[in-house]
């Protein structure tokens, strides 16, 4: 993971929470767990407080305005000229999906029968749901960058 500089004061109150947490008085005896053999546990609840799982679909619009009207296109264009039809896209640090389904969303709009594969990861444990689970339309935000129509076209709305 990285951390520059003006993270520095997060990372010291999320690793000082721990330690307190596993009742230790210093940064080198923390390390010492993280580091042995029973610190497997520790390292995960670690990891799980660093990350910061905040998304919703098309969190970062002009990121995915871009991918859609630069990345797409010329790829879509270079791939014909070579007759190469594989498609494959990464979302790194996909959170609970909803990046990766925000990049289905764009390539079924930008290459409607084009087939591609779409991998998502995370490094957080707790962060990746099957795809069968339901997003809940709570009021926490999730749609509100939904391009015009997105919610109609793409999600089914079921009563709870
Ligand atoms: C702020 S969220 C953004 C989620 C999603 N990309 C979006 O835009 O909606 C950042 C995510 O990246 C993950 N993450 C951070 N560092 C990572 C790394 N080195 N490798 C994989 N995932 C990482 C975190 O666990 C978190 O879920």
């Amino acid at each position: 993971m990285y951390f520059d500089e003006r993270r520095a004061h997060f990372l010291q109150d999320r690793l000082q929470r721990r330690l307190k947490i596993c009742g230790l008085d210093n940064f080198y005896a923390y390390y010492r767990l993280l580091t042995s053999h029973q610190g497997k546990t520790e390292l995960i609840a670690l990891v799980e407080n660093l990350t910061v799982n905040e998304t919703s679909f098309f969190r970062d619009k002009p990121q995915l305005e871009l991918f859609q009207k630069n990345i797409l296109e010329d790829l879509l264009r270079r791939k014909q000229e070579r007759r190469d039809w594989s498609l494959r896209f990464w979302s790194a640090g996909c959170s609970t999906g909803q990046e990766p389904y925000s990049i289905a969303m764009v390539c079924q709009e930008s290459m409607p029968g084009v087939k591609y594969e779409l991998v998502a990861s995370d490094l957080s444990s707790g962060s990746w749901s099957p795809v069968t689970t339901p997003v809940q339309s709570d009021g926490s935000g999730q749609f509100v960058n939904l391009p015009l129509g997105g919610t109609s076209r793409f999600f089914r709305l079921r009563n709870r």
